[in-house]
């Protein structure tokens, strides 16, 4: 999604915001852009591409300036082009940075039309522009100009805006989409993500919604929605600047695969003792609110959405408690039937996903309320986190690889602490306790698959189309491995439920069909051995993710990787790694942009 980087210091800002735009890039973006302020004169410099074709324009391009704006743009309205890439200029003298959508942007474009404004691109943002600059020539303050603007759009909104003929002064805001603060000594910054400006201040303050923050180097006023001046705490970040790194590996996403071990010790380090599974480790109430839940409606998109779906098995079965779980651009806009004591749970890598932002307002606007909302979250400080009442934190660490990872796995990890919590059983609950504790030796097993996996990626390159196929809890894992080698490889790929082959999938099946299977040594394994014998008998290729005891062997047709032993409950974490594996060395043997695959997002803020 879009990135946004400012900043107003005493120094060349050129370099700050260029870094900036770099590390925003795993946001996923197709333009890049650039203003600066300088003496009263007002720069521009846009690019279609990457941060670098951004970076090669600059080498000849404008003057320093201790001013600026800077976005990476993921297009929405309009095409990818230079003339929709951002800031947008209006006047030459305001420039305006946008992630969001201003969705009443056509009565307000006539409007500025008919006033003599002339639109050079086919965006809703450029109406911000000349509004600013329209409110500017009434008011002669940024500012207040700014205020006027934005009491004037309908959507949703993070700004950064600059003019020329104010040469210090930055003005940002937000509603629905996040900004923050940066606070430098003598320097002050905003960016869409803090891991933006990691290089040049570790002192955040989370602007909250309906923000507005006036910046100039040495100071800064924050007015929230009403105009009030507001104090918003200064918070240290805890991020290195190395955890936004590759560290050694080819791609983030090796990296991130690789931590994962390490993330899911941070996840239940603190949450679990040799005999329990701690409710109080996510808060005071959490405990006597667990013990209340009667439902549970679990809400997300994307990859978190197929963490949600393996959490239904495990709820269900352990604690009995009937759970419902729904994609969030669904879920928001239907009328769904609130149960009597029911826990409303979002998971979410980012914490700033718009539909399932949406849905949690949604669910809290209901007047047949929820017993509590709970979020499964990776990034601290995001609007998920602070509008929900309980809060479990994934602590995977950054994930900058737009394909999901550790953040998968430690959502589910987290969602299994939850099905403990929710367990009535202190026996059952003991055993899982143990269990989870061996959660990261187990991954650190399977990691050992690598290169064997490399090898069997090779056999995938010339492949248009691939079936993943599971059971049980193991059918999400297959959808997520299918998501996985769709995002990054491009190669087609669907998922089935092993039972459901028959009625209509074996029709695709042939020899130029992969099907991959997972098949653990589990209650359903024998009814997925004889879903493998459907496809054998079409003259389909199998690739088996299986351990050692399932009694599958390689031979005509067939490819067994062995998977090392994993304790059932833990096999849907297990089993996910090895899906990561190939989708990432197929990605890699096709030659694909594995971090920021085409048209895909890290976090989507727009509905
Ligand atoms: C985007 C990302 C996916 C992610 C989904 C949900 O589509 O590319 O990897 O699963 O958003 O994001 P969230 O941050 O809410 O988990």
């Amino acid at each position: 999604m879009c990135g946004i980087v400012g900043a107003s210091a005493q120094r060349n800002v050129e370099p700050i915001l260029l870094e900036g735009l770099r590390r925003l890039e795993y946001r996923g973006y197709d333009s890049a852009g650039m203003a600066l302020v300088d003496e009263g004169v007002l720069d521009r410099v846009r690019a279609v591409g990457k941060v670098q074709a951004l970076a090669d324009k600059l080498e000849d391009g404008p003057r320093p300036g201790t001013l600026g704006v800077a976005h990476t743009r993921w297009a929405t309205h309009g095409g990818v082009s230079e003339d929709n890439a951002h800031p947008h200029v209006s006047s030459d003298r305001v420039a305006v940075v946008h992630n969001g959508i201003i969705e009443n942007f056509e009565p307000l474009q006539r409007r500025l039309a008919a006033a003599g404004y002339t639109f050079t691109s086919e965006t809703d943002t450029e109406v911000v522009a000349h509004l600013v600059d329209s409110h500017l020539a009434e008011s002669g303050d940024l500012s207040t100009a700014v205020r006027a603007a934005v009491s004037e759009l309908d959507g949703a909104y993070a700004l950064a805006v600059v003019c020329r003929d104010d040469p210090h002064t930055l003005v940002a805001t937000r509603s629905g989409s996040p900004l923050v603060l940066g606070v430098g000594i003598g320097e002050h910054f905003v960016a869409s993500d803090v891991a933006a400006l990691l290089p040049v201040t570790r002192n955040f303050v989370y602007l909250e919604e309906g923000d507005l923050v006036t910046l100039t180097p040495e100071d800064y006023t924050i007015r929230d929605g009403n105009g009030a001046v507001v104090e918003r705490p200064v918070k240290e970040s805890g991020l290195s600047i190395s955890a936004t790194e590759k560290g050694g590996y080819r791609h983030f996403m090796l990296k991130e695969i690789h931590e994962q071990p390490r993330a899911l010790a941070e996840t239940w380090q603190g949450r679990v003792t040799a005999r329990d599974i701690l409710a109080s480790s996510i808060g005071p109430t959490a405990e006597e609110i667990f013990g209340r839940v009667e439902a549970i409606h679990i809400v997300a998109c994307g990859t978190s959405h197929h963490a949600g779906l393996v959490a239904r098995y495990w709820i269900e079965a352990m604690s009995r408690i009937p759970c419902n779980v729904e994609l969030a651009s669904e879920y928001r806009y239907r009328d769904p039937v609130v149960p009597k004591n029911c826990l409303f749970v979002t998971l979410s890598q980012s914490g700033e996903t718009a539909d399932t932002l949406a849905a949690l307002r949604y669910a809290k606007s209901r007047e047949d309320g929820y017993l509590a909302t709970l979020a499964i979250c990776n990034k601290p400080e995001t609007s998920l986190t602070r509008e929900s009442d309980l809060v479990m934190m994934t602590r995977a660490g950054p994930e900058i690889g737009v394909a999901s990872t550790k953040a998968f796995t430690t959502q589910l990890l987290c969602l299994l602490l939850l099905t403990g919590m929710l367990d009535r059983r202190p026996d059952e609950r003991a055993a899982l306790a143990a269990n989870i504790r061996g959660v990261d030796t187990a991954l650190a097993a399977v990691l050992e698959l690598d290169e064997a996996i490399r090898k069997l990626a090779e056999e995938f390159v010339d492949k248009q189309h691939a079936l993943f196929l599971g059971r049980g809890p193991m059918y999400p894992i297959a959808m997520e491995g299918a998501l996985k080698l769709k995002e990054i490889s491009y190669l087609h790929a669907e998922a089935y439920a092993a039972g459901e082959l028959k009625h209509g999938p074996l029709a695709l099946v042939d020899e130029n069909m992969p099907v991959i299977a997972i098949a653990p040594n589990n209650e359903w394994l024998e009814k997925v051995k004889s879903n493998l014998q459907e496809v054998r008998a079409r003259g389909g290729k199998l690739y088996v993710f299986a351990d050692a005891e399932s009694g599958l062997n390689t031979g005509p047709g067939i490819t067994v990787l062995d998977m090392p032993h994993v304790d059932d409950i833990l096999a849907p974490i297990a089993y996910t790694v090895p899906l990561q594996l190939l989708a990432y060395h197929v990605a890699v043997a096709k030659g694909t942009d594995v971090d920021q695959p085409r048209n895909l997002a890290k976090s989507v803020t727009v509905e």
